[in-house]
């Protein structure tokens, strides 16, 4: 046996990593689960969607930086985040939009102590892009762009989730909702959702290719490390984007 255990961090670019998890069952279908972390300029750590704690990770990223943000980027992507916040009571945990309703409906208890806004707060503008995806009646999500490593950083709003992740009953569901990789798009529910307001997702899109990203990471599946601009374009449905810049 090695003498060294597995680092559960991976570097993805400068200042930026992501940690897989164990996958969480939503609807009875098992998600991998992915955390990004990002170290800020005062070395302060972002952990975007945290997974589930261990005393491993924790010190992987004591090793790192302060962790200091614990961020829900999405209603659905909260579930970690009172663990680390009991481990870390100084940290700031961050609400997404309808986050707290849905946990409380869920029967979970977090203290969230600020809400994400349509633009980066202090804490961080200085390191990252931030921006509200407005315009579902279903799914609002928070993105962010860390411009030192042009990552991207989605949660569900497009999933590329290889097959053999996936139980075999569920593959047939994944390729009807697009969210399989390597052609992984927006899930076709939260797509429907966006009827009506096309023009804010639109919006939306052309501002992040104005980000220039070249990674777009994603909470489910595989990341998206060639093309970029294209396959973001593809992972939005084809969606032309604004034609002038807004
Ligand atoms: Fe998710």
């Amino acid at each position: 046996m090695s003498m060294e255990s597995k680092t559960m961090l991976q570097a993805l670019g400068p200042d930026i990593w992501i940690a897989d998890g164990p996958p969480i069952e939503f609807y009875k279908i098992p998600f991998q689960t992915r955390m990004t972390v990002i170290r800020l300029e005062n070395g302060d750590l972002f952990l975007h969607s945290p997974i589930r704690y261990s005393q491993q990770l924790a010190a992987e990223l004591e090793a790192l930086g302060r962790i200091r943000h614990l961020v829900s980027p999405n209603w659905i992507h909260y579930a970690y985040i009172a663990e680390w916040a009991d481990a870390y009571p100084d940290a700031t945990a961050w609400a997404s939009p309808k986050v707290r309703e849905r946990a409380r409906s869920q029967g979970v208890e977090v203290q969230f102590d600020r809400d994400l806004e349509d633009s980066a707060p202090r804490d961080w503008a200085a390191d990252l892009e931030q921006m509200i995806v407005h315009g579902s009646r279903a799914h609002t999500e928070v993105v962010f762009f860390h411009k030192r490593s042009k990552v991207l950083v989605l949660t569900d709003l497009i999933e590329n989730m290889p097959a053999r992740t996936l139980p075999l009953w569920v593959r047939p569901l994944a390729w009807a909702a697009g969210i399989l990789a390597p052609n992984g798009k927006m899930p076709i529910d939260i797509w429907f959702s966006f009827a009506g307001n096309r023009d804010k997702l639109r919006k939306a899109l052309t501002r992040m290719l104005a980000w220039n990203p070249e990674t777009v990471v994603l909470a489910h599946g595989d990341i998206l490390r060639e093309n970029a601009p294209q396959r973001l374009r593809e992972g939005f449905r084809n969606l032309p984007p604004c034609g002038h810049g807004h």
